[in-house]
């Protein structure tokens, strides 16, 4: 039988790669906390109405890539999360029915599941870091959650990002819009590629960021989504942008940034990065006061969030070179076993000094002491530390530096306090 492979569109993630999630993990955590965010963590599947309802049943996401199954045969229908807005939403309106504190900050680093065609930074199993601000949608909250997100990005030393923001005013500006544009796109409606045909009459504004260029040409000249916003919303949107070159936060307005989900309104951005190819979005976010009234709240809960890629911000910094200072660390100590009757010596050893907050490593195997000091230089271990019958009968152990080949005899007690004191060198 052939040996099973993982499952196309999702990955492994051994010891070597996985240095450089934690890096970032503790970064994201380090600095969402100077924000006041905190973790939240919901589950990994949800009824599929909450996606068709709160992502639009037009866009891409619920019309072809949610992976829904029946948990049984007269249940409802249940999906893996293509994202995490929606699952927040309604946990935060099912945790607090009252409305309670008036406003949330909320983070997490979740896998999602989307069935996309696998390529180069596009994965079926992905994970996104993301942050969700309720209650509040006020360009000051806008600039808020960007610049939490950008100052992730500037502490991990990411270059080459650029943000491109846009409003997509509020739903009576976009209706009106919609139909400037199908007008302005009637002409050409033959020169459009199919994909853009079939949007053409459900969600004419994705026609505006369709990556095939015979389409860009087209809709280069298409009339503007910010020149049909009323005063109010116009002015709010100049205020965040006032905000942001306030924060020398760089930016472009892109009159052809929509975003591919339905709960978004006002403003609406995204960050690329040069490095990333087809696949050029490494995060996304907005404005979504819809949401709540659209998973049935009896009010409107303002709300602005955003997401970013996980994997794709690894790959632009892989190509960055920002990884080069991590080195897994090794144990401290690895015990070596010159007898194989005093397993159970060594095990009580590594206890002890587990339990005094070293590192310790041990041969499980029974291996020679040769293999032994081979493992203990692959592990990169700080000491080696004898364990032979003279040791025991002595009480006096030997610990050698492999670093420099110096060797000290100590009795057990000792050593802890040798160890924790080269660590600090
Ligand atoms: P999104 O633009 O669909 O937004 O996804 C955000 C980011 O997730 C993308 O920019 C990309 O880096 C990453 N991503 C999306 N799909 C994949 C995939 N198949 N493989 C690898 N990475 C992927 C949202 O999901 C919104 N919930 C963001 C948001 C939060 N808006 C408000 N709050």
């Amino acid at each position: 039988m052939a040996q099973f492979q993982a499952v196309k569109g999702t990955k492994d993630i051994f010891p070597e790669e996985i240095v450089k999630w934690h890096y970032i993990e503790g970064v994201i955590r380090s600095v969402t906390s100077l924000y006041g965010f905190s973790e939240v963590r919901t589950p990994a599947f949800e009824y599929t109405e909450l996606f068709q309802r709160g992502i639009g049943s037009t866009t891409d996401i619920v019309g072809k890539e949610m992976f829904s199954f029946l948990p049984d045969p007269n249940g409802r229908s249940i999906t893996l999360r293509p994202e995490m807005t929606a699952g927040v939403m309604r946990a935060f309106l099912q945790g607090n029915p009252g409305g309670g504190v008036p406003v949330h900050k909320l983070y997490y680093i979740s896998d999602l599941f989307r069935k996309e065609r696998p390529q180069a930074g596009r994965q079926r199993q992905f994970t996104q870091f993301g942050a969700e601000l309720l209650g509040v949608s006020s360009p000051a909250a806008v600039v808020e959650v960007i610049s939490l997100m950008m100052q992730v990005f500037d502490t991990l030393g990411l270059q080459g990002l650029r943000l491109r923001i846009n409003s997509l005013g509020d739903i009576e500006d976009r209706m009106r819009y919609r139909e400037e544009l199908r007008t302005y796109l009637e002409p050409f409606r033959d020169d459009l590629d199919e994909a853009s045909r079939e949007r053409f009459e459900k969600n004419p504004l994705r026609i505006l960021d369709s990556k095939n260029p015979a389409v860009q040409q087209i809709v280069t000249g298409a009339p503007k989504l910010l020149d049909c916003i009323k005063a109010e919303g116009r002015a709010e949107f100049d205020r965040v942008l006032g905000y942001l070159a306030d924060r020398n936060i760089a930016y472009e307005v892109d009159h052809l940034l929509v975003r591919g989900l339905d709960y978004y309104g006002h403003t609406a951005f995204e960050v690329v990065s040069s490095e990333l190819g087809a696949q050029d979005a490494i995060g996304g976010g907005g404005r979504y006061d819809a949401l709540s009234k659209e998973l049935g709240s009896s009010s409107e809960i303002p709300a602005v969030g955003f997401a970013v890629g996980m994997e794709r911000m690894i790959i632009t910094m892989e190509k960055q070179g920002l990884f080069a200072a991590l080195s897994p660390h090794g144990p401290q100590v690895f015990i070596v076993l010159q007898d194989s009757g005093l397993e159970d010596h060594a095990m009580r050893i590594a206890d002890r000094l587990r339990r005094s907050g070293i590192m310790t490593e041990t041969d499980l195997a029974a291996r020679s002491m040769k293999a032994q000091m081979r493992e203990a230089n692959r592990l990169q271990a700080g000491f080696a530390l004898f364990v032979g019958q003279d040791e025991v009968a002595s009480g006096s152990y030997t610990l050698r530096n492999l670093r420099t080949s110096e060797q000290v005899s100590l009795s057990l007690d000792a050593i802890p306090g040798v160890l924790h004191e080269s660590s600090k060198q």
